[in-house]
């Protein structure tokens, strides 16, 4: 097989705020309450494309859906000549779109009219609009998914498959899709050319918490879908949608590997994508940051200015559980929360918040009667400190919290104390024990590094 070189970027929830005029305190807000840069995304889009036209070795780039912030027509608009100046650069596109980019609540923000309701493309206009950035080079698509299977190379297929589902209780693929999907793999066998995909939502869980908090915000149907597709012989999957760094995968009952490489939302800390390269020897991957912006930041560093806007958020929701509970479901969503459900549960969390807010590593584990397992150094540190910190590490694929630490040593023990009296449990009402739970949080010891690896 001859090497193949592309980038792959996600969840670029481009803002086009140069055509929409979003101004003032509400606009200031929804930024804030934001893990994405959202004032920012044009720029951090446009430095993006511009390091990807001068890389004259890859010319294939592969974008897997959320392409707007919450799928404003003239977000789209404007995505669209950027992905042409990408194509007048010699480069090939190919696209797929998701929730954001036609199912949310697409607005405009101002102090004088508060939100107004801005208008969206549907999933047949999106197919229209994105022609020539994806469909126009298939060799097959599935046209009641908007799916496509495309030639990359003269030996290498690429799947784009469309997961939208019904949009909202089921995102993954129909009977239809998945005997299509069997069929591309056997066509690309019989040609002799290697096959792997593309989709939006995730097949592996990036981490163990995140099916917890966010079932639904995995593929529908991943425990059968991901061994099924595994079994056909897709070896790698390139997905979005949490937002989170990770390399993982599973093996099938048969013993067949499939690989997902999650790639973190491009206008979210960390602000990366992918560059790969694909050949005998496996699937290379390798973490591509956003180094400078054309946007006024006041004189920070791009990657220090979108950590801190990351960290202010997480640190806004434990404040907000306390003081704010509304502004707490508001930012909740960002972790895939569900209003109701919060709702439900206000007097609950908000006691739990605000006792939270008030703790130690010392106060929290006395109290927890595992005092002993604190060391000195730590025993002053805000416990919501450390919750930020594992949030970012977990989000940007850097959970390096690893059992020789003094907060592993000191947490993992408080866990599972706590675990005797908070009894968790997965989706499907199977006992989830908290502290191996957490310690998967604090280290992920798959020995895949999220950011750069070889994958065989
Ligand atoms: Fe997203
Ligand atoms: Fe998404």
């Amino acid at each position: 097989m001859k090497s193949l070189k592309f980038y792959h970027l996600t969840d670029l929830h481009y803002y086009a705020n140069e055509r929409i005029g979003s101004s003032g305190a509400a606009y200031k807000f929804k930024c804030d309450v934001d893990q994405k840069c959202m004032a920012e995304s044009g720029a951090i889009v446009d430095a993006a494309f511009k390091d990807i036209c001068e890389d004259k070795e890859i010319d294939i780039v592969l974008i897997s859906g959320d392409l707007t912030f919450d799928g404003e027509q003239q977000s789209h608009d404007a995505l669209v000549e950027k992905l042409q100046k990408l194509k007048d650069n010699g480069k090939r596109v190919f696209t797929t779109f998701a929730t954001h980019d036609f199912y949310m609540h697409a607005r405009k923000y101002t102090d004088e009219e508060g939100e107004t309701e801005l208008p969206k493309y549907t999933r047949a206009e999106l197919r229209k609009l994105y022609n020539d950035f994806g469909y126009s080079e298939a060799i097959a698509e599935h046209k009641n998914s908007y799916s496509y299977c495309v030639q990359l190379s003269e030996d290498v297929r690429m799947l784009a498959l469309n997961d939208d589902g019904d949009f909202d209780e089921f995102c993954g693929y129909y009977n239809d899709l998945l005997e299509w999907i069997k069929e591309q793999v056997e066509d690309a066998k019989k040609a002799g050319c290697e096959i792997f995909a593309m989709t939006h939502h995730p097949v592996v869980e990036p981490s163990p918490v995140y099916p917890l908090f966010s079932h639904k915000a995995m593929l529908g149907g991943y425990e059968f879908t991901t061994p099924y597709l595994a079994d056909l012989g897709i070896r790698y999957i390139f997905v979005g949608h949490t937002h989170i760094h990770d390399i993982d995968y599973i093996e099938s009952k048969k013993g067949n590997r499939i690989y997902q490489i999650n790639t973190a939302a491009l206008t979210a800390y960390p602000l990366a994508y992918r560059k790969v390269e694909y050949s005998d020897e496996g699937m290379d991957v390798k973490t591509v940051q956003i180094k400078e912006i054309d946007y006024d930041l006041g004189g920070k560093d791009v990657l220090e200015y979108a950590k801190e806007h990351f960290t202010y958020m997480i640190k806004s929701v434990f404040d907000s559980i306390e003081n704010d509970y509304e502004k707490f479901i508001i930012l909740s969503q960002g972790f895939s929360g569900e209003g109701e459900k919060l709702r439900k549960a206000q007097p609950i969390v908000q006691r739990i918040g605000k006792f939270a807010n008030s703790l130690t590593f010392k106060k929290l584990c006395t109290l927890a009667g595992c005092g002993k397992y604190v060391a000195p150094e730590i025993a002053n540190d805000s416990i919501i400190d450390f919750i930020c910190q594992v949030i970012l590490n977990m989000y940007s694929g850097r959970e390096e919290l690893s059992p020789d630490t003094s907060q592993y040593k000191a947490f993992v023990p408080f866990c599972k104390r706590l675990g005797k009296i908070v009894k968790l449990k997965d989706y499907q009402g199977n006992p989830v024990a908290l502290d191996k739970l957490i310690a998967d949080v604090l280290y992920d010891d798959n020995g895949i590094d999220d950011w750069d690896a070889v994958l065989k």
